[in-house]
């Protein structure tokens, strides 16, 4: 099993403007070509793209799931490679946890400050 990045490619940076042109490749999207890169040849993740994830105000956003596992939703990346390399990685750990709880002192610098919501696992007794 894999830990899914999903990554919303239609997200901007928070503050900047909504681009007028439609050619205009969104931070998103960018963000989204980083991670794809950065989890090349790397067996524990996937990555997805979504056209928005409701959390438009605090983009750029992804969410972390794997089935049986703690969901977990960053924002506030800028579309960068250290941003990219860092989602990746802590998915890496979310993989290879039982829960998908990686403890603090192995998240990497690039995710710290960047969660916005945690959601638990769902299961039969959730009715
Ligand atoms: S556009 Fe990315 S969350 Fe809405």
């Amino acid at each position: 099993m894999t830990t899914v990045i999903t990554v919303c490619d239609t997200c901007r940076t928070e503050g900047t403007e909504k681009p007028t042109d439609d050619t205009i490749v969104r931070d998103g999207a960018k963000l989204a070509a980083l991670v794809e890169a950065a989890s090349i040849g790397n067996p524990n993740v996937s990555v997805r793209r979504h056209s928005c994830l409701m959390g438009c105000q605090g983009g750029c956003n992804v969410a972390l799931q794997a089935e049986g596992k703690l969901t977990y939703v960053l924002g506030r990346f800028e579309p960068n490679a250290d941003a990219a390399s860092g989602i990746v990685e802590y998915a890496t750990l979310h993989d290879e946890s039982a829960m998908g709880q990686v403890p603090f002192k192995q998240w990497p610098a690039a995710i710290k400050g960047h969660f916005v919501t945690r959601i638990p696992v769902l299961d039969s007794t959730d009715k």
